[in-house]
């Protein structure tokens, strides 16, 4: 799986985003270790708050099916309607999600336009000093 087929299916993801209130359509996909890729999208709600991030959606598709162990995910977001996509940095709530299931030093957070133009981030480096299941351990 290479970074360009993952951001391929995080675009693919992003056409399903429900963002009728932000009108920001976000796609993420997100490669486990064992090489299958969850995919997910953005899911707003009239009540807003009820709303999920596309990352999210990722992860908790592939934690309800029994997989925690990840490599990487790629994240493509911008206004709906469009395809020439800035880079979309994953919010602070994704990126404890993130910190909850995946090494920060090794978890590569891609972060695209389109398949040829990315930017390649370590967990650590979004979310450093970040609190996980290990700072539980006694
Ligand atoms: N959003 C994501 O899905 N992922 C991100 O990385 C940033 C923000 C969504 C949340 C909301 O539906 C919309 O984008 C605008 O914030």
């Amino acid at each position: 799986m290479t970074r360009a087929e993952l951001i391929s299916h995080a675009l693919c993801a992003r056409k399903n985003s429900y963002s009728p209130y932000s009108n920001f359509a976000v796609g993420a996909a997100l490669l486990s270790k064992d090489g299958r890729i969850y995919t997910g999208c953005n899911i707003e709600n009239a009540a807003f708050t009820p709303g999920n991030c596309a990352e999210r959606t990722a992860f908790f598709k592939a934690v309800s099916e029994g997989v925690r162990e990840f490599s990487a995910i790629a994240v493509v977001g911008g206004p709906a309607g469009t395809d020439n996509l800035d880079l979309c940095a994953p919010c602070g709530v994704c990126r404890q999600v993130m910190m909850e299931f995946c090494d920060p030093k090794s978890f590569e957070v891609i972060l695209a336009k389109d398949p040829e133009h990315y930017e390649v981030f370590t967990l650590e480096q979004i979310l450093p000093m970040g609190f996980g299941p290990k700072n539980l351990v006694k």
